[in-house]
């Protein structure tokens, strides 16, 4: 038997409020793998141009001061973390600001290429669950596993409103299409269901039926090893 064949890589995109960070972290933890948030690594770079006072939406602005943070993610599935030159942004990154300014971030091509480096190189060791909006599109298509979850969006927002402690959920429905849109429309990399991905609609099932499916189709996988 190829140990090396064993190593899989499951990538898990899809729109925000999905279900793609409970089924990640859930799929890693049964499976005993690594973890790797992808959206968290946008985030924390959006956070770094607001720190730094860089405009957002001056695309030059953001693709000439990419190349400075350095940005560290932990990849516990039980104890995600994440530093920008060192400091913990973990909270930080979820607050408004940060939520409101990182789809025309994540446009700018210079940070997309950035952050495609530091995720490759994390990715590389194998055995992680990866979410994100362009993992089995552009950052790792030769994933063993690729998931693309959806969900109507009041069951979206109605989601993501309760994890930020029962923000207005009509409020929250309106900004998660608002991003949609962003991250669905530009040019680099763009939102898609990739080819060869397995779509679960998560809307009427519980995360624990959906950390089913994925775990049975990595098993599937690791039995063909
Ligand atoms: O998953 P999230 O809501 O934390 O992601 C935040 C933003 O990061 C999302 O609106 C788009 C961007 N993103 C991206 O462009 N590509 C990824 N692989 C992950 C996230």
């Amino acid at each position: 038997m190829n140990s090396q064949a064993r190593k899989i890589v499951i990538a898990i995109d899809g729109p925000s409020g999905s279900g793609k960070s409970s089924t990640s972290r859930g799929t890693a933890t049964r499976l005993g793998m690594r973890y790797l948030d992808t959206g968290a690594m946008f985030r924390a770079m959006t956070w770094w141009m607001l720190e730094s006072g860089i405009d957002v939406h001056d695309g030059e602005a953001v693709a000439t001061a990419a190349g400075r943070p350095s940005i560290v993610s932990g990849t516990d599935p039980q104890a995600p973390t994440i530093t920008v030159d060192g400091t913990d942004v973990a909270v930080a990154i979820r607050g408004e600001a940060v939520t409101g300014a990182v789809s025309p971030v994540s446009a700018v091509p210079a940070v997309r290429t950035r952050l495609l480096e530091l995720q490759r190189e994390v990715i590389g060791a194998g055995d992680i669950v990866v979410e994100g909006r362009d993992i089995g599109s552009v950052v790792w298509p030769q994933a063993e596993v690729k998931v693309y979850l959806t969900a109507d969006p009041a069951a979206r927002a109605a989601r993501r409103a309760l994890e930020e402690g029962g923000s207005d959920v009509a409020a929250t429905q309106q900004s998660l299409l608002a991003r949609d849109r962003i991250d669905s429309g530009r040019a680099t990399a763009p939102l898609t269901m990739p080819d060869g991905a397995h779509h679960i609609d998560t809307t009427d099932f519980t995360l624990d039926e959906v950390i089913d499916q994925v775990v049975a189709l990595s098993e599937a996988v690791k039995d063909r090893a």
